[in-house]
């Protein structure tokens, strides 16, 4: 079956090349069989392979994970302990298989706010997976769409003050690239999982022309067909970016 949605894919051609996912469920997957929070997060985990390698296999050459925003750090302490150790797991985990894949991870975001463990981690992770060119991967930890904008708007007004930017040079190039994204082109497709119809503070900047796919499965049930019938959906899109075009 999703031989068959990706041989589809592969057919249609118009593979999008960058895919962006809010993560979003977890905690409902787990209310629903009666456990604690944390346990739909330590599924998600799975959901989180499936979603690299279906990226892997259908041609993407960008996926961007949204795994904890800013707002995050105000769940239970818990709760934020329990991401922050998955996270560290995730990491140990995955990096030989990640590399052996030709995945690249970058993990971005606000790390300054997360514990030292996890960071170092996560530094085996970037640096052990560095140089794959397969799939580039983005994990947005302690990420929040707002704060991104803020800390490229402050990275400017440094650069003008120390007279190495003029004012009026300042234009959508300058701003994409002092974001945590530079250099990476925005997102051709967003998907987001459980239904919930909202940005939730993602990619605010990038997303300004990305096409959306919204679908009811909770992240933890999310499998490498989910993330086909997304491309899929993207392939009967018509992208227009505020032009008119031949069927219009
Ligand atoms: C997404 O699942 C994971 C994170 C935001 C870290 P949730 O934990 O938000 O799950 P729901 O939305 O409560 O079901
Ligand atoms: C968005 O999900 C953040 C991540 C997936 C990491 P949330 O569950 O935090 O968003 P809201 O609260 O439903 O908007
Ligand atoms: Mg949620």
């Amino acid at each position: 079956m999703s031989e068959d949605l990706l041989h589809r894919l592969l057919l249609n051609g118009d593979v999008p090349r960058h895919v962006a996912i809010i993560m979003d469920g977890n905690g409902r997957w787990a209310r629903q069989r009666g456990l604690p929070r944390q346990f739909g997060h330590k599924e998600g985990m799975k959901a989180v392979r499936e979603a690299v390698e279906g990226a892997v296999d259908a041609g993407v050459e960008v996926l961007t994970l949204f795994a904890f925003s800013t707002e995050n750090w105000q769940r239970p302490r818990q709760e934020v302990s329990a991401l922050m150790s998955l996270l560290q797991f995730y990491a140990r985990q995955e990096v030989k298989e990640l590399r052996e894949k030709g995945v690249e991870v970058h993990v971005l975001g606000e790390l300054d706010r997360v514990d030292a463990h996890t960071r170092k981690a996560v530094d085996v992770l970037v640096d052990g997976t560095n140089g794959g060119s397969k799939l580039r991967l983005n994990l947005m930890i302690s990420y929040g769409g707002r704060e991104e904008i803020v800390r490229a708007a402050r990275l400017l007004a440094r650069r003008v003050a120390e007279g190495d930017l003029a004012a009026d040079e300042i234009d959508e190039d300058a701003v994409s690239g002092s974001l945590f994204t530079v250099g990476v082109p925005d997102p051709d497709l967003l998907i987001r999982t459980s239904g919930e119809l909202r940005i939730s503070n993602f990619l605010l900047w990038q997303l300004a022309y990305t096409e959306m796919h919204i679908t009811s499965v909770l992240w933890p049930d999310f499998t490498r067909e989910n993330l086909f019938e997304a491309i899929l959906d993207y392939q009967r899109r018509e992208r227009r970016f505020g032009r008119v075009t031949a069927n219009s």
